[in-house]
């Protein structure tokens, strides 16, 4: 039975620590913010309470569960762990210092793993010695209800930390991908356009916010829109994303943020959390708006014909296996279906003509065909079969 600590108990962490004190593991949770660690350890309490409320666990194992947390105010109580999970604030400086701290108290053997979305996992493996115990695993929020893990080699990281890594986390009943460490990973960088493309289409005033959500809820089965969605991830966090992985793409334009989401941001209007982003709370996004046939299929096809070529590029690029970005998709982002699997429906050759469309139309290089999906549909080959 392996030792876990997790080193910082906000949002993930907590999340991160609860999954494997269900999984019966002695966890030791460290937060440098006494005030964190108690408000943790009473949300974890209430966690359990309400599961043990809906009968999805005896009063028993929440006990147990409850008993196998030991929340440490001192990071020297983590040195017996043989899994440390870092999920501190998302800042490459600290999560150096503390990676230095760790290093110092742990066995050599010892797996060291950070939680970031960000960040790239090669130069924190570089902030430890023996960096090929080094490895990423990134849960998605909330991590006790979401399926995906994404696990992510640095290049340092070697095969026998990447099976161990994957053996706990699917112990954990876990999906897992794999990803090769570039920006966003799968998730976070596939998912780009369908923000993105959508912002787009609202700034040059093609359709309106409640119309492109209605359109992608309706014509695409996706659970929310776009505007919703970015109002209910909060603005702070979706935009920071974008940026980073713009930055760290050297500025591709695919990736460009948008004005209406950093003067969101700016003006504190975050979304969900403080009542007012894209929409203002209580504001009836339920009711159906009229929307022109030719409009909704244009608007449709051009968000999703941009996320196609996303994820045709992270094969393309070896990001993932088609497999694997299928499943990231539905799993981590509850999309309706794999995008690969929707590009070989939709038609592939039929996505590279509305991507030339928009190139030819704009001029612009985020438009740019792939050349996968150009020799696909030149051979006419599938994804699958
Ligand atoms: N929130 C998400 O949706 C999400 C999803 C996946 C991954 N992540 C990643 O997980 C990590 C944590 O994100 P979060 O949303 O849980 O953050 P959070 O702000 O909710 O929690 C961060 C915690 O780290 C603690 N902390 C800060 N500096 C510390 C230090 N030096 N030592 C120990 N503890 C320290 C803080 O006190 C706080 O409790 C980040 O790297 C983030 O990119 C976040």
């Amino acid at each position: 039975m392996q030792k876990i600590a997790v080193i910082g108990c906000g949002t993930m962490g907590l999340g991160i620590a609860q999954i494997a004190a269900m999984q019966q593991h002695q966890v030791y949770v460290y937060d440098s913010n006494p005030i964190a660690l108690q408000n943790a350890k009473i949300k974890l309490q209430k966690t359990l309470d309400s599961l043990v409320e809906k009968t999805k666990i005896t009063n028993e194992q929440s006990l147990l569960y409850f008993q196998q947390v030991n929340w440490c105010e001192q990071i020297e109580n983590i040195s017996n762990c043989d899994l440390v999970i870092e999920a501190i604030i998302e800042d490459f400086e600290i999560k150096k210092q503390i990676f230095a701290k760790i290093n110092q108290l742990v066995s050599p053997q010892c797996i060291i793993a950070s939680n970031t979305s960000s960040l790239s996992i090669t130069s924190l493996a570089a902030c430890v010695s023996h960096p090929q115990r080094f490895i990423g695993i990134h849960f998605f929020n909330p991590a006790p209800i979401m399926p995906l893990v994404e696990i992510i080699p640095a290049i340092q990281t070697d095969t026998n930390t990447i099976s161990t890594a994957t053996a706990i986390v699917s112990n954990w009943k876990k999906t897992i991908v794999q990803a090769k460490d570039t920006p966003g990973f799968i998730v976070n960088r596939v998912a780009r356009p369908y923000y993105g493309e959508a912002i787009r289409i609202y700034e040059e005033g093609i359709a309106t916010k409640e119309q492109i959500d209605q359109i992608m809820r309706n014509e695409g089965g996706f659970r929310m829109g776009p505007f919703e969605l970015m109002d209910f991830i909060g603005h702070d966090v979706n935009y920071a994303v974008t940026e980073t992985v713009w930055k760290a793409f050297y500025f591709n334009s695919k990736y460009i943020p948008s004005f209406s989401q950093k003067r969101l941001v700016e003006a504190g209007y975050l979304g969900k959390k403080t009542g007012r982003g894209f929409y203002i709370e209580n504001e009836s996004k339920d009711k159906l708006i009229e929307v022109d046939s030719e409009l909704s299929r244009t608007v449709f096809e051009r968000i999703l014909c941009m996320l196609l070529h996303e994820a045709a590029d992270a094969l393309y690029y070896k990001i993932a296996s088609r497999d694997d970005i299928d499943m990231a998709m539905a799993k981590g982002v509850n999309y309706p279906k794999g995008l690969l699997q929707w590009a070989d429906d939709f038609g592939i050759e039929k996505c590279v003509s509305i991507l030339d469309y928009y190139f030819d139309y704009y001029h612009e290089e985020r438009y740019r065909c792939s050349v996968l999906l150009r020799n696909m549909a030149n051979d006419r080959i599938n994804f699958y079969n």
